[in-house]
């Protein structure tokens, strides 16, 4: 699979990736086919690490991301981008972050001929005591990169695109605003009179982290949701730019209500609840993860069954000299929970659908 189209599939839910697949390719024929084949499998790795990293988010959640990229594609995953919920939003920004970061450890590690660390203040004071030295992540080279493959998905001119497009901005400025000073000393054995110091790319799960507090405070931006006739008329970029105006750059925005999650959906790719694993009795578990079972199932209307499964692993491990590790394998046999259909298959009842409306997602 070409890493456009995984990362098209991706970002299918939300926007007419097909067209703006043709659209992509060719700006960066422009620039030469060299450069486009040279990121390219780097902007799909980066993509799939946005996609792990929501699911890390949003596991025990009845949205819980796609589920993977396959799922997207028989799931005419191309024709279903019509939507702008608050988890669309989300898919954005860490695919669009997955991305920049992605291709920024990339041009740091060297991958890349054209680019390297970030040498621009190397030498400058920074602080009292600190130079500028080291390695600093390349963010600029990642988000112009990155800026390009992904902002490319959205061709259209109107509010959904441009919805899209913010969100893509918020995912990179997600990286830079979780980036850090590191620092190393020197001086006379060790006495760190001077330091030097880079920026360094935060762990992509703290990214993960910051934009979901960023989806939990996501605004719902209200405007016409249809594109003008006239296609990218005067007054559709001023009413965008009008619906815009008291948002930071650095927040998500969506257009829709989500809708009801216990419901399997097939227009948005939703597989509904039935199916989903919770988690059940363990004293170790978060409040969130106790609750598990109730929030997808029993709210949902389904029931709670058991299954036993056969794990086997490696044990009993001895390493021989040298060097050889033998192992064992064990069977264990572990208990998993899943959410159920109840007998006769009786939909939702109404009390808990009307509950789950009530909730915000
Ligand atoms: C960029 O980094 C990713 C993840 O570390 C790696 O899989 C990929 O091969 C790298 N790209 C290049 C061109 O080395
Ligand atoms: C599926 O989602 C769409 C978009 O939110 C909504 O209009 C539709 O009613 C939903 N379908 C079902 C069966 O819930
Ligand atoms: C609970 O957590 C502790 C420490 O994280 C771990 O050692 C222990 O095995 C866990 N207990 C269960 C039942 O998972």
């Amino acid at each position: 699979m070409g890493p456009f189209y995984f990362l098209a599939m991706v970002l299918s839910m939300c926007s007419h990736a097909h067209l703006a697949l043709a659209w992509t390719v060719n700006n960066f024929l422009m620039t030469g086919p060299k450069a486009f084949l040279t990121y390219a499998d780097s902007v799909q790795v980066g993509a799939q690490s946005g996609i792990h990293e929501c699911k890390h988010q949003f596991a025990w959640e009845r949205w819980n991301c796609p589920e993977n990229t396959l799922q997207l594609s028989t799931h005419n995953g191309l024709r279903s981008g019509k939507t702008s919920t608050r988890q669309t939003s989300f898919v954005h920004g860490i695919s669009a972050a997955g991305v920049m970061y992605t291709l920024t450890k990339n041009c740091s590690m060297g991958d890349f001929d054209n680019c390297g660390c970030d040498d621009s203040r190397i030498g400058q004071t920074g602080g009292r005591g600190w130079i500028w030295g080291g390695c600093s992540d390349n963010v600029a080279f990642g988000e112009k990169i990155s800026k390009q493959f992904v902002d490319a998905l959205e061709g259209g001119q109107d509010s959904r695109a441009a919805i899209n497009l913010h969100n893509n901005e918020a995912g990179r400025l997600a990286i830079k605003a979780t980036m850090r000073r590191a620092c190393k000393c020197h001086g006379v054995s060790g006495s760190c009179s001077i330091q030097t110091c880079w920026m360094q790319l935060a762990d992509f799960r703290e990214v993960g982290n910051y934009l979901k507090m960023k989806y939990e405070h996501a605004k719902k931006l209200e405007m016409d949701k249809k594109p003008t006739r006239s296609g990218n008329s005067a007054d559709n970029r001023a009413a965008i730019a009008l619906a815009f105006r008291s948002i930071a750059r650095t927040e998500l925005v969506y257009l829709e209500d989500s809708p009801d999650y216990c419901v399997k959906n097939r227009s948005l790719g939703f597989q509904g609840l039935e199916g989903r694993e919770c988690l059940k009795g363990n004293k170790n578990m978060s409040l969130w993860e106790r609750k598990s079972c109730r929030r997808l199932c029993y709210e949902c209307g389904l029931k709670v069954v058991e299954k036993r499964i056969e794990v086997v692993s490696s044990c009993n491990c001895k390493f021989h000299w040298c060097c050889t590790v033998k192992c064992d394998k064990c069977t264990q046999v572990v208990t998993k929970y899943y959410c159920a259909r109840k007998q006769g298959g009786r939909k939702p009842h109404n009390k808990a659908k009307r509950r789950n409306r009530a909730q915000r997602h």
